[in-house]
């Protein structure tokens, strides 16, 4: 990636959408050739979105945006979300922006490795099953990638076998698992191919029967770790020293910890950033989000997936760790212009990478999510971005909206009957 300017995207906020994507383009982030799909909203061809779904009769749209001040391992990012909560992009930059300032996000990805179930039932003999499936994993893990050649020419493929036994009340289950390597690729319909392959030669080693074949999205041998470090003084805020704001901070990742009622919302807040860049990326947001919830409870209770603490000098650390089975490669990223522009804008990162940038923007959302619960709370920020949202409700068109938005910020209730007070009355006077 070349070095970037950033001085183009201050007050990016600020500007015109058209400004916008010209400092976008001057800041070296976005290629010129690349500009007239953003200045065509990221248009999806009706022949593509028709081809896409069954019955369509339309495509829904999202604004997309981009967050600024991401400096992860050293690399200068703005980061592509698809989201429609007013507070996510803001939210996020202000984040990076303060973790960029000292020394950034760090992570760390482990090796990408997918798993395949297959599940068999009436098995009889479990343990002569399984000694007949150890015995003959190599033919196991051969038919599995005869099934995929090419992602196997390509240097992936199966390259080990897991057995697991479940039992349950009257229930009895073996589960073999394929751990796969589907390289650049999410890889679901290399991975549903393989397992489908299999399941004849596994029930005639088991004599038992199979009752599917399908990937797990619980993917924990594809993991991404975030960590960052806040000195105490760039805490401070509202009043509040910076070590009291870092005490609060570890408080609250504290009773996340603890407190499943919490850790649903704080890991929430962790999940507003990770599936505004996860869905902008042309990936499967559900899996990402099945997958960081069953992690979330991965010792029994449902608990934060992010943690803060404080590091020997006072400073104030977090770390999150998420499965990310995302791709870089394939699905919609191939045709879609919203994936393609995002994979653009992010210097098109290997899957690797993306993993890296998707679990920081997770991290960022944390952070600024509990250090504006601990200091102001949440609502002066969310109501503020929320007051354009309200004003469009209430009906106000053109520069209507921002006349409404910034007299509504200024009033006692923000709410949706004042904003329509506050229409009603603008239209009034300028009728007069
Ligand atoms: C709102 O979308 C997300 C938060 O509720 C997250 C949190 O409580 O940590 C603010």
């Amino acid at each position: 990636m070349t070095s970037k300017n950033l001085t183009e995207l201050t007050k990016f906020y600020k500007k015109k959408r058209s400004e916008r994507i010209d400092a976008l383009e001057n800041s070296g982030f976005l290629d010129t050739d690349w500009k007239e799909s953003l200045e065509n909203n990221l248009h999806l061809p009706e022949a593509i979105a028709d081809s896409m779904i069954e019955n369509q009769i339309g495509t829904y749209q999202l604004p997309y945006g981009v967050a600024l001040n991401f400096l992860i391992d050293g690399q200068d990012y703005v980061v592509p979300m698809a989201v429609e909560e007013p507070s996510v992009i803001a939210a996020a930059s202000s984040a990076a922006k303060l973790i960029g300032e000292h020394g950034g996000f760090q992570t760390v990805i482990s090796e990408r490795i997918m798993i395949g179930q297959a599940i068999l039932t009436k098995v009889s003999s479990p343990q002569t099953a399984m000694d007949n499936l150890k015995a003959n994993e190599h033919e196991i893990l051969l038919k599995a990638n005869q099934a995929h050649p090419s992602i196997v020419e390509r240097g992936g493929g199966a390259h080990s076998l897991q057995i697991r036994e479940i039992k349950e009340g009257s229930s009895h289950f073996l589960i073999v698992h394929l751990h796969i390597q589907t390289l650049e690729a999410m890889g679901a319909n290399i991975i549903n191919t393989m397992m489908e392959a299999i399941l004849p030669l596994l029930e005639e080693l088991t004599e038992g029967s199979a009752l599917m074949g399908i990937l797990s999205n619980y993917a924990t041998e594809c993991l991404a770790t975030v960590t960052c470090r806040i000195p105490t003084h760039a805490l401070a805020k509202n009043n509040l020293e910076g070590e009291e704001v870092r005490d609060s901070i570890v408080l609250a990742s504290q009773v996340a910890l603890v407190d499943p009622y919490r850790a649903v919302t704080h890991n929430k807040g962790i999940m507003n950033g990770v599936d505004a860049v996860v869905l902008a990326s042309g990936n499967d947001w559900r899996a990402i989000e099945a997958g960081a919830h069953a992690y979330a409870a991965r010792d029994g209770q449902y608990r934060a997936l992010s943690k803060w603490y404080t590091a020997e000098n006072g400073d104030l650390l977090g770390e999150l760790t998420l499965p990310l089975p995302v791709g870089a490669v394939g699905g919609s990223i191939s045709f879609h212009p919203g994936a393609q522009m995002t994979h653009h804008l992010l210097g098109n990162p290997d899957a690797g990478r993306l993993e890296s940038i998707i679990v920081s923007a997770g991290l960022a959302q944390n952070f600024s999510a509990i250090r504006a619960l601990v200091t102001e709370g949440i609502q002066k920020g969310h109501m503020s971005l929320q007051a354009r949202s309200l004003a469009i409700s209430a009906g106000a068109q053109g520069d209507e909206i921002k006349v409404t938005a910034d007299l509504l910020r200024k009033s006692q209730h923000m709410n949706l009957v004042q904003a329509k007070s506050i229409l009603e009355d603008l239209r009034n006077k300028r009728l007069r």
